[in-house]
């Protein structure tokens, strides 16, 4: 199903200084309608300015943005129907929790009943009834951030922008709102852009991630395909855990490409458009790797030391020196345990082919 782009960013730059370096280096993107997008990058990678760009609290330096196929470059933010909740609520202080949902609507001059329904239905989504009379003072964080959401939903705006709404939150309560967020932007249908630099907030929440570093986007793709299959170097090693290990391209077939390591050893993966002589990386997350003592006929693998093995509740870690040079770590979940502990073991890593894709810098 192809659904309609509502945002459209076509070769967006933006230079702070005249003449100075791009923050944001021709970022162009298709955000479709009813779509959870989240920008992910570290920090100082550009995201806020792109959402700002969006909302048009920052000029463009040169590109378009388009809202429901109209250009929205050069409109006020008042124009654009997008609505923005930022990390630090912003909630007016002086105001109770009725009056601050009822903001936007009070402005729009429409009648005290209909505004009455609409604020009292939309603490009923967040579910903040019965604290309408409160002040932003006398509520938690989570609340308050609940209040800014509602504020910014009852404009009922095509599209909110999220920046960071949940960095204020302990780990607990920010994990209860990511699902809280999730299942309200489903119930309402709008589109969501959301920013974090949370790997794992990004991979709960989002129908798609894209990945931006240095001002452009690496990769946009879903949750699963960012994991399974990053394509560069910089999202495997942003996203989760990951074993990278150079290689160099030796042969190429029509399905699968041999890769040569500094060991000479061979390793045979997926040929997605390799030229011979390239160097590459391949990347394995860690629980996808085994150790063994003989490899089995269809595994692709390294040999190496065992170096340590670590408990970490959930898995047990454990570092191997390989003898082609540099170490790789692999989890394994109970039940699931090579049954050795004896430090200097020479092993055998080992993985299935479709396991391990090639990454380039
Ligand atoms: N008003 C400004 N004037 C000049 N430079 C700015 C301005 N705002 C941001 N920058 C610079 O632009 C770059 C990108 O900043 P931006 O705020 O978009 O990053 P970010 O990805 O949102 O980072 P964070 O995760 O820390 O919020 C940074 O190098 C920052 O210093
Ligand atoms: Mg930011």
């Amino acid at each position: 199903m192809t659904k309609k782009a509502i945002v459209k960013l076509v070769n967006t730059v933006k230079c702070y200084e005249k003449g100075g370096n791009a923050v944001v280096k021709g970022i162009s993107l298709d955000i479709k309608k009813g779509e959870f997008l989240t920008i992910l990058g570290p920090s100082g990678c550009g995201k806020t300015t792109t959402l700002r760009m969006i909302a048009g609290f920052e000029q463009l330096t040169s590109g378009d943005i388009y809202i429901d196929d109209e250009n929205v470059s050069h409109k006020a933010p008042y124009e654009r129907s997008v609505n923005t909740v930022f990390q630090n609520y912003a909630l007016f202080p002086h105001m109770n929790v009725f009056d601050n949902v009822a903001f936007g609507l009070t402005m729009k001059k429409i009648s005290r009943t209909e505004i009455k329904e609409r604020v009292m239905e939309m603490l009923k989504v967040v579910r903040l009834e019965g604290y309408e009379n409160r002040m932003p003072s006398q509520l938690s964080g989570g609340q308050k951030q609940r209040v800014a959401i509602a504020r910014a939903i009852i404009n009922n705006p095509k599209v909110l922008l999220l920046d960071e709404p949940l960095g204020a939150l302990d780990l607990k309560l920010r994990k209860q709102m990511q699902l809280e967020l999730k299942h309200l932007q489903k119930k309402l249908g709008i589109t969501f852009i959301y920013v974090t630099h949370d790997q794992e907030e990004a991979l709960t929440m989002s129908d798609r991630i894209a990945v931006m570093n240095e001002g452009k986007i690496e990769q946009i793709a879903s949750p699963e395909e960012i994991y399974e299959k990053p394509k560069t170097k910089f999202v495997a090693d942003f996203i989760g855990e990951t074993n990278l290990i150079e290689a160099m391209v030796s042969s190429i077939g029509e399905k699968n490409a041999l890769l040569e390591l500094e060991a000479g050893t061979k390793i045979k993966v997926d040929n997605s458009g390799l030229n011979i002589g390239e160097k590459v990386c391949i990347a394995v997350r860690p629980e996808r790797l085994k150790i063994k003592y003989s490899p089995d006929k269809d595994d692709e693998w390294l040999s190496g030391k065992l170096k340590e093995r670590i408990y970490v509740g959930s898995a047990l870690k454990t570092v191997i020196e390989l003898n082609s040079g540099g170490e790789v770590v692999i989890n394994e979940v109970a039940g699931d345990r090579f049954d050795f502990n004896r430090c200097n073991d020479q092993v055998f890593v080992t993985w299935k082919p479709d396991s391990a894709v090639v990454v380039r810098a």
